[in-house]
């Protein structure tokens, strides 16, 4: 039986945090108190002018495939979940695959929005179980700066750009052991970039709006659930998981989901305060964070849950 390990990771935050004070010097109707009261976001990161998903999805993609001792020339599968594509087409995962350098592997993007990540993660992990596939690289990458209204203070001070990547590799044991993932189509209208491009022109909002109170009440119902499910169906209780990570949109819904799981408040990783919503990016530059400073250790359980517009929601339990 084959099964998918994670053999790397690595995660890119585009140059230097822009804090609260910042946004506040360049015009946005906002305090920090408030941010930081409402969200606990005290700073982010934006991608400079024409830095586009694929940019900082090829450095957290060359972090994560040094970690693994890997050639990316080595990978047959490259998959990106984004929101925040270069181009309508082709994908930004061929347009990464073309700036790793890699020829050959099957490439393509995956729309879940903020669950991008857990939903990427889930799908390389059948292929790897199938057979099919045995070197996959995940990546998780949005430029959400491109899509912000600095006019609307409800939604503007809550994101940052970044990327965040995972290799995959076909193993004898399991280093996925369990995933789920799920979505609810109507209720797309709470969060949703609405406009689209015809006839050369963008018609309608092309713009993120939020009924942000609606998100939060969906989020704290689903997230605890769809951990423990996801636990449930891998036979490996929440006291044998050391670490929750969730994503890192919002300080309240993840001490929520972490008290409602049991987890002690050091057992969940949490990034939001310096990188603020980073979208699909947000759970594998948590995940690289964490690892990186030596918080996660091999052989540790970790659950990743996420949830983004759609609504989409997800979770996957990993041994690191
Ligand atoms: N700075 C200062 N004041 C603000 C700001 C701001 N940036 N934004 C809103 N306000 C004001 C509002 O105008 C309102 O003032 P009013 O009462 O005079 O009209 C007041 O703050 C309260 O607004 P509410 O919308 O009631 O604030 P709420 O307590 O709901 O907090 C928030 C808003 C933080 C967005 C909250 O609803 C939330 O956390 N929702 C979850 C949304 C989220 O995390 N989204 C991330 C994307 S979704 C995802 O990743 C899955």
């Amino acid at each position: 039986m084959t099964f998918a390990r994670i053999a790397g990771v690595g995660g890119y935050l585009p140059g230097e945090p822009v804090t609260n004070q910042d946004l506040i010097a360049r015009g946005v109707d906002t305090d920090d108190a408030w941010i930081v009261s409402r969200t606990g976001i005290r700073t982010r990161h934006f991608a400079a002018q024409g830095v586009t998903s694929s940019d900082l999805a090829l450095e957290a993609s060359r972090r994560a495939l040094a970690m693994a001792g890997m050639e990316a020339g080595a990978l047959d599968l490259i998959l990106v979940a984004t929101s925040t594509p270069d181009m309508i087409f082709p994908s930004t995962a061929t347009i990464l695959q073309a700036k790793l350098g890699n020829v050959g592997a099957a490439a393509f993007d995956l729309q879940a929005v903020c669950a991008g990540f857990v939903y990427a993660l889930s799908v390389a992990e059948k292929f790897i179980r199938s057979g099919s596939h045995k070197k996959v690289l995940v990546v998780g990458a949005d430029v959400f700066s491109r899509i912000l209204d600095w006019n609307d203070r409800n939604t503007c001070v809550l994101f940052g750009d970044g990327a965040g990547a995972v290799v995959l590799e076909a193993a004898e044991y399991p280093g996925i052991l369990g995933t789920a993932i799920h979505a609810d189509g109507s209720k797309n209208a709470i969060l949703n970039v609405p406009g689209q491009v015809s006839g050369g022109k963008v018609t309608g909002d092309p713009f993120l709006r939020m009924d942000g109170q609606a998100v939060f009440k969906f989020a704290v119902s689903i997230l605890p659930s769809v951990a423990q499910q996801t636990c449930d169906t891998a036979g490996v209780s929440l006291d044998e998981v050391s670490w929750l990570i969730p994503h890192q949109a919002n300080v309240r819904i993840i001490e929520f989901t972490g008290k409602k799981l049991g987890m002690k408040p050091e057992q969940v990783i949490v990034t939001v305060g310096e990188h603020g919503n980073t979208s699909a990016a947000s759970i594998p530059l948590a995940l690289d964070a964490a690892v990186r400073d030596g918080r996660i250790q091999h052989g540790q359980k970790v659950i990743l849950v996420g949830v983004g517009g759609g609504f989409t929601w997800g979770a996957v339990l990993l041994r690191f």
